[in-house]
């Protein structure tokens, strides 16, 4: 006898036998991280404030009302933190390197010891059998940058192509992959439009402005790695997400399209066809960007990788965005749709024929973790990074081209507007004794790993 409840299995038990050997060979696992959040050592070296220390010292703009300072001190823990990466059993560690660091002016003289600090993060990994995947601008902009417009002054991309040029010229091929931009998203909209992030603008001309002269740096940088690693894989990292529609009510399923457009599209159809899309662009009217002959041209620069980083989808009806009933969350408050992931990956080899292979550069979530001695009972994140593997592989077995997955993140660290009271690691940082304590879930992806 047969039983369809029992045979047909269920999301989460496809999840729980998943391997790593379901994947394709050669897929690479790793682990993410970014530089101002786990960093810390602000003044050290020549490294000069980012927008990010300039905001974390305005009154209300961090919830707890700290700052990456000292975050997980890991610019002097480095190499224990490369040696936690190793034990892990991970491929791959991405990481982002501090524009300030290297070029403390923004534009101008390059500062050797700021390399050398990432000189060291890359021959350690490589020491350890792990591959160093960069990410060049993870949001913090040099501040004196801002002073003259900050992303919304044209010259910035050709101040982040200069600034790429010294970090791919002293790195060079022992690079796995550079990322130009780690979601621009958000260092367009949410920082110059919603204000939420660095340096907190809330005007939507001036996102619109920042997202294309953001482009456009991607566009400027991208021959500039290639002439100095040329064996290294280039491309960009955006943050996606379906944005389906609340209800089969014409006016929903418009603002879902809107949202798409502005999320999604904006940045993926000048990337990979050359074009801002054409309805969002009648949409934001007299807002809409800059554009000079021949940008979209550069910005339509040929990827080796698209960098994919997806947390969640969108349901949006005519009054914005909901939640829908019965729909469980992480500490963000963000919906877990592991399904949204599979979507995604088919849309985007659906609708875009220049689709390079992917990576998912970023996933993962935050839970209010709690340490009972010497261990951390995450099972929501265990179940979380299996279901989205499980999802993931859904899209593969469909013809996807994906290359690798990255859990965000390894460690407890930083995060923005909401300071250290959200928890993403696999590891758990006590903040203050800077112990680190592998959860649960980093247990399992070890085990995973194996
Ligand atoms: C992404 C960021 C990353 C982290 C996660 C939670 O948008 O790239 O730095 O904050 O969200």
């Amino acid at each position: 006898m047969t039983n369809t409840l029992t045979d047909t299995p269920t999301p989460a038990a496809r999840a729980a036998a998943l391997t790593r050997r379901d994947f394709p060979a050669g897929f690479v696992f790793g682990v993410a991280t970014s530089s101002y959040q786990i960093e810390g050592a602000a003044h050290e070296d020549g490294r000069s404030p980012s927008i990010w220390d300039v905001f974390c010292a305005q009154p209300g703009r961090i919830s707890d009302g700290s700052s990456g300072a000292v975050a997980c001190d890991h610019y002097h823990r480095w190499e224990q933190d490369l040696d936690l990466i190793a034990a892990l059993g991970v491929d791959a560690y991405r990481f982002s390197v501090a524009w300030p660091r290297v070029v403390p002016t923004g534009r101008g003289p390059v500062n050797p010891a700021g390399l050398d600090f990432y000189e060291r993060l890359t021959d350690g990994l490589l020491a350890r059998g792990v591959q160093p995947h960069v990410t060049l601008y993870h949001w913090d902009l040099p501040a004196t940058l801002q002073d003259q417009g900050g992303w919304t002054n044209r010259d910035t991309a050709y101040a982040f192509a200069e600034y790429s040029a010294a970090v791919a010229e002293r790195l060079g091929n022992r690079v796995a992959s550079y990322a130009t931009l780690n979601e621009p998203w958000c260092s367009s909209v949410l920082s110059y439009e919603i204000g939420e992030h660095a340096p907190g603008t809330r005007d939507r001309a001036a996102a619109l402005s920042a997202a294309h002269h953001l482009l456009l740096g991607h566009g400027l940088a991208m021959p500039e790695i290639r002439r100095h690693a040329p064996q290294s894989q280039a491309g960009i990292v955006l943050n996606l997400g379906p944005q389906e529609s609340a209800s089969d009510r014409p006016e929903d399923i418009l603002a879902a399209r809107q949202a798409d457009g502005r999320f999604n599209r904006w940045f993926l159809d000048p990337l990979l066809r050359g074009e801002y899309p054409a309805d969002t662009w009648a949409d934001v009217g007299a807002d809409a960007p800059p554009v000079q002959d021949g940008d979209l041209e550069l910005i339509r620069v040929p990827n080796d990788f698209l960098g994919v980083n997806y947390y969640s989808r969108g349901v949006i009806g005519a009054q914005g965005g909901v939640l829908p009933e019965g729909a469980s969350v992480t500490d963000m408050g963000w919906e877990i749709h592991p399904q949204g992931l599979t979507d995604l990956m088919l849309r985007l080899k659906a609708d875009y024929p220049a689709l390079p292979p992917i990576y998912i550069t970023e996933n993962g979530a935050a839970f209010a973790d709690e340490r009972s001695g010497d261990r951390v009972h995450d099972p929501r994140r265990t179940e979380f990074l299996s279901t989205h593997l499980s999802a993931l592989l859904q899209a593969t077995q469909a013809g996807v081209d994906v290359r690798g997955y990255f859990a965000w993140s390894l460690m407890d660290n930083f995060e923005w507007a909401h300071g250290y009271q959200k928890r993403f690691g696999l590891v758990y940082v006590d903040y203050a004794t800077q112990e680190r304590l592998l959860k649960d879930s980093a247990l399992w992806y070890q085990a995973f790993l194996k």
